[in-house]
């Protein structure tokens, strides 16, 4: 299958295109490098070691994966966008490539438009540059959990039966976003819902969790790393915990702690979405899958890290609860069905409680680049404050 992996040079692109190449599919790489720049401009970098795009393509012919076919440009250029689609006619595309941290989302309006505006235009090109060109293709869309919110009741995957003055349909789940970024995913939601209805789109949209880890097998075997960042803008919760961890800094809980989401592995990550480009749906078809694979508590996350850390380290950790930067629900309900990529044939590889040492383990081996990222730990984006024209 010929695959176009648009955001290939970022945390999850990465290690799905070592995965696919290793499966034996063809695979198109697009990015722009708008992450590495980013991340640059908030004095951080990625913890692992990572090569630039070109080694990268290098390190793949000399492991025997192949040559990649690989684009630099922006999925918000239509033209640039078009060319690729009209160069490589591919089979499926996998877009990853948008702007994903809910913070840098909302440091200030530009950031904000920049998050909206780039995030849906990037969408709604590739889905008038499929219709146009590759009409039958597959679209496999990285949505995120965080469109739902955090709603008192259970949360199905994209649909659910609904019962209203006597009447009764089948309707998309209402969407609760906490953040500019997570609102650009919801839009992007609706309109590849709109482009499935009037274009009979095929289109896999996954509402992903917060992935963590630093490992997949072809990661290990080829010693290929992918980015892992840790700053309070680009790092994710349990990725940041590890890397806190083992700085001997306190792990940065925000608020009360008992906010709870989805996680899975990057390993399971990268599993779950070949099963979704191998087993693409039906001609016309629009499906949606709730991507993770247990959920916790940030003061479960914390508790972990420590206990671990301490076994591994023999340090005691603290956990510091900060004033929360962000506006949420603390204390709720959580239960989000994830049936249907089990349906598929998908079984977890590896669980959390477990994963936390392979990463400390990782980060301890990179402590002297971590350490230097100490003054962009502490969460200094702060929702109330995001800053206006
Ligand atoms: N990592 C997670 O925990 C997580 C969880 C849920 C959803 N997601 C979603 O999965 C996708 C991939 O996440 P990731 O963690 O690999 O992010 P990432 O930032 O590491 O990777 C995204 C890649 O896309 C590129 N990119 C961004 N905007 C682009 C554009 N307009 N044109 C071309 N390239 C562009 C970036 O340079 C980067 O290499 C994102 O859409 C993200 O929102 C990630």
């Amino acid at each position: 299958m010929k695959v176009a992996i648009l955001g290939i040079d970022g945390y999850i692109g990465w290690p799905l295109a070592l995965r696919l190449l290793s499966r034996g599919h063809e695979v198109v790489g697009v990015d722009s490098l708008y992450t590495r720049k980013r991340v640059a401009e908030v004095n951080s970098d990625s913890v692992t070691p990572i090569l630039s795009m070109e080694d990268r393509i290098k390190a793949l012919e000399e492991n025997g994966l192949g040559r990649i076919k690989f684009y630099k440009g922006d999925v918000n250029d239509p033209d640039f966008l078009y060319r690729v689609v009209k160069e490589t006619k591919p089979d499926t595309f996998v877009h990853l490539a948008e702007q994903r941290s809910a913070p840098y989302s909302m440091i200030g309006l530009s950031q904000a438009r920049e998050t909206l505006m780039q995030n849906m235009g990037g969408t709604l090109n590739l889905v008038y540059a499929m219709k146009d060109i590759v009409p039958k293709a597959h679209l496999l869309k990285l949505g995120t959990m965080g469109e739902y919110g955090t709603p008192n009741i259970d949360i199905p995957e994209g649909f659910f039966n609904v019962k209203y003055n006597g009447r009764e349909d089948y309707l998309p789940f209402p969407k609760f976003a906490g953040s500019w970024y997570h609102w650009s995913k919801v839009h992007d939601t609706n309109n590849l819902m709109f482009a499935n209805r009037v274009w009979k789109l095929k289109i896999t949209d996954v509402m992903q969790g917060v992935v963590y880890g630093t490992q997949t097998s072809e990661i290990n075997k080829y010693n290929l790393y992918t980015r892992f960042d840790i700053d309070e803008v680009w790092g994710t919760a349990l990725n940041r915990f590890c890397t806190q961890a083992v700085l001997g800094y306190a792990l940065t809980a925000y608020g009360k702690g008992n906010q709870r989401r989805g996680f899975l592995s990057l390993e399971d990550s990268i599993k779950c979405l070949t099963l979704g480009i191998e087993k693409e749906p039906e001609e016309g078809e629009y499906r949606v899958y709730n991507q993770f694979d247990e959920h916790y508590s940030i003061n479960e996350l914390t508790e972990l890290v420590a206990k671990r850390a301490k076994a591994l380290f023999n340090r005691d950790v603290e956990i510091k609860h900060y004033p929360n930067p962000r506006v949420e629900k603390e204390d709720h309900y959580y239960n989000p069905e994830h049936k249907k990529l089990k349906e598929l044939g998908y079984k977890p590889s590896r669980n959390l409680p477990e994963d936390i040492e392979s990463i400390l383990k990782d980060v301890y081996k990179f402590r002297e680049k971590a350490e230097n990222l100490r003054s962009v730990i502490e969460p200094k984006t702060v929702w109330e404050k995001s800053k206006g024209n």
